[in-house]
């Protein structure tokens, strides 16, 4: 185990995450009815989601749940979500996920999103999550999938990937694997929400450069900078338009977890 764990807080991007990573009307309810259905969500379910940021899972899927806590390092996306309508449903708790302020045994289900790949000792958090949860209960995971196809993303990656060991402590290609390869069991199959955004070259170009991406904060200008032109490079190979916003596809994805025994 590292022992300079650096955590990565949302504070710096609290004014901007709910126009980036933000889901089209009316796909967040398609979103967290697949949490329902994983983990058999009831109204008298009592769930914990460690990293909530903005509430971007927590405010539609509260109303469906008994208790809804609500656990980030970061407080200016916590009072992003507060301000929100159905905010005050959420119980929110400042803190680490490594060190989770709850009972053994004390929750139905834990959800996180986006989440572990910010966290140095994400082993020790799933420790965490193992005790709190009752038996029989859930680590229901999910995240947002868009990179696959996209091409923008793609030459992103490809010309970035052999940075990512110093800026995340899980891969992107991990991203599906690392909690089976901790031992986690899944229950059923990954459930999926297609759904489609629109965005422009340009846009996409304007969000890197100004680092609005967890992944480019530890980035050196040097890497970000060859990443970038990697990008224009095939925005100009391909003669795609930089101002004309395209179909960007996506899924949200969520699959359950049972502790490993
Ligand atoms: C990418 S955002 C995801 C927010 C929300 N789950 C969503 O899907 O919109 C990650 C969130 O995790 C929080 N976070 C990062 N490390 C954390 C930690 N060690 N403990 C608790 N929260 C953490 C960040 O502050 C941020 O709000």
């Amino acid at each position: 185990m590292q022992t300079t764990l650096q955590y990565v807080s949302f504070d710096r991007a609290a004014d901007y995450y709910d126009e980036t990573r933000g889901f089209p009307p009316g796909v967040e309810h398609e979103a967290v009815a697949l949490f329902v259905e994983a983990g058999q969500l009831t109204p008298r379910s009592r769930i914990l989601e460690i990293g909530v940021g903005t509430g971007r899972i927590a405010l539609p899927l509260a109303p469906r749940v008994g208790t809804y806590l609500g656990l980030d390092i970061s407080l200016a996306m916590m009072q992003r979500l507060r301000q929100k309508d159905g905010g005050e449903r959420i119980i929110l708790i400042e803190g680490n996920a490594a060190h989770l302020p709850f009972a053994n045994h004390s929750v139905d289900a834990v959800i996180a999103v986006h989440v572990f790949h910010l966290i140095p000792n994400y082993m020790d958090v799933l420790d965490e999550i193992r005790r709190i949860l009752r038996p029989g209960g859930m680590l229901l995971h999910g995240w947002n999938d868009r990179g696959t196809e996209n091409m923008l993303e793609r030459t992103w990656r490809e010309a970035t990937s052999h940075f990512e060991e110093t800026t995340r402590p899980i891969s992107w290609e991990k991203r599906q694997t690392f909690l089976s390869e901790a031992g986690w069991r899944s229950v059923g199959s990954e459930l999926r929400h297609s759904y489609a955004t629109l965005r422009s070259p340009a846009t996409y170009v304007q969000h890197l450069r100004e680092r609005k991406w967890s992944q480019t904060w530890r980035m050196t200008d040097a890497q970000m900078e060859a990443g970038i032109a990697a990008v224009e490079a095939y925005i100009a190979a391909n003669h795609l338009d930089p101002m004309l916003p395209t179909q960007v596809e996506a899924t949200f994805n969520v699959q359950a977890f049972l502790p490993p025994n």
